[in-house]
């Protein structure tokens, strides 16, 4: 184990491989930010930016990734620099051993905790390890459309509270960088596997090949633990953003800022929030997220700017995107009606509750009503869906 005290052969090699590791993963960062920044600002966003807003994370998730993939790209500076025997020149005043002393291990230096304490807290709590993949069941992926038969039983529904507990349980924060780390090449146009560009070979026997070789694809964002600096994982992990427990994390929130975001503070029952603009006949909608700069807000309606940098008037087509436990709500119209229906049945849990007992507080209220939300996904999940 490597002591701080200690000066080791290989200390100046570690730092150099750090310092540019830093340099290359905060400059994807950054080109990453602006181009998303110039595409809303001239209303040519892609799909794959939409996603990421789908999957924003808090900043907490946000620095553990960082710290991973400055761990990430350190290692792979290092194997670069062991293979290419680069090793044999580090900058001069990277040798100056009182300043550039023995190295903590990797991971501390790149900023990654030391060790994933378990508590509710999303980040510590949740980081799952990846069950290994098998090949999709042939039997799908075989079977035409004549041998699917109507289920007299189950609707659209089952499909729903799938994605529904889904968002529950996990959400798989990607990198913040759209383009490799090393050769600056955006993902979504390279055929080269730079993290975390990870492009899908289209084979030659695909009707396909000529218009493109291959689809784009990204990587998860790494976890700081399992990574190939910390033994006895050596793979690379992913993390989980929210909580990974069936407790209705997408309606509540997966931190206490965002849970409290959503409440009605004001309120002496306990209720979340509703849209103060819109109902549907008396009954509640969710709020809309709080608007940023309205040339860089995803979910409009935003003004544009024209070519020559005029602002435009805002798409009267688009509208805003709601408020949730979970920044997945808005993906399709199907998620925003579950996250409706549950919005609703916390508030008239926590309306009844205050009937029977007129004595509570309003925390006491959103806590038990928070409490028999997460009961009734427990139970409809384990009880009638898997079971
Ligand atoms: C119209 C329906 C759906 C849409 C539009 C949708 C869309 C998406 C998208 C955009 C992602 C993220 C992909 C990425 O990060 O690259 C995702 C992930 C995922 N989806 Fe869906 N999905 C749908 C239905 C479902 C259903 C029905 C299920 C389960 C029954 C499901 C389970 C999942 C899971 C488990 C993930 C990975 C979550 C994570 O680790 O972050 N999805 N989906």
């Amino acid at each position: 184990m490597i002591t701080p005290e200690v000066v080791y052969l290989g200390s100046a090699f570690l730092r150099e491989a750090l310092r540019q590791a830093i340099e290359l993963t905060d400059s994807a960062y950054a080109h990453t930010n602006e181009r998303v920044k110039t595409s809303l600002s001239e209303g040519s966003m892609r799909p794959s930016d939409l996603l990421a807003q789908f999957k924003q994370t808090g900043p907490h998730t946000r620095a553990h990734i960082r710290a991973a993939e400055v761990l990430d790209n350190t290692v792979e500076l290092i194997r670069e620099m062991v293979y290419t025997h680069t090793m044999a020149t580090p900058t001069p005043n990277l040798t100056d051993s009182t300043h550039y002393g023995g190295l903590p291990t990797p991971p501390t230096t790149a900023g990654c905790p030391l060790s994933m304490k378990t508590s509710w807290e999303p980040l510590e709590a949740g980081t799952l390890s990846t069950a290994t993949t098998t090949s999709p069941c042939p039997h799908v992926l075989y079977t035409h459309n004549e041998n699917i038969s109507l289920d007299s039983s189950l609707s659209h529904l089952l499909v729903e509270w799938g994605q529904w507990i889904d968002h529950d349980l996990v959400l798989t924060p990607q990198t913040p960088s759209t383009a490799a780390f090393k050769t600056g090449a955006d993902c979504s146009q390279t055929c080269s596997r730079d993290t975390p560009c990870f492009p899908i070979e289209i084979p030659l026997s695909d009707p396909r090949t000529g218009i493109q070789s291959c689809m784009p694809f990204f990587r998860s964002a790494p976890s700081c633990f399992g990574s190939v600096a910390t033994p006895p994982h050596r793979h690379r992990e992913q993390l989980n953003a929210i909580t990974s427990f069936v407790d209705a994390s997408m309606v509540y929130g997966s931190t206490d800022q965002s849970a409290s975001d959503l409440r009605n503070l004001s309120s002496p029952l306990g209720l979340l929030a509703l849209n103060p603009q819109h109902s549907d006949q008396g009954l509640g909608m969710m709020p809309f997220l709080p608007r940023k700069q309205s040339h860089l807000d995803p979910c409009g309606p935003r003004t544009g700017r024209n070519a020559s940098g005029a602002e435009t008037p805002p798409d009267q087509n688009m509208t805003s995107c709601f408020q949730a436990g979970d920044s997945r709500a808005n993906e399709h119209l199907g998620m925003i009606a579950l996250h409706t229906l549950f919005l609703r049945e916390h508030n008239r849990l926590a309306r009844e509750l205050k009937q029977l007992n007129p004595h509570w507080s309003p925390d006491t209220l959103y806590q038990e009503a928070r409490k028999i939300m997460g009961a009734i996904h427990q139970v409809m999940e384990d009880m009638e869906c898997l079971d």
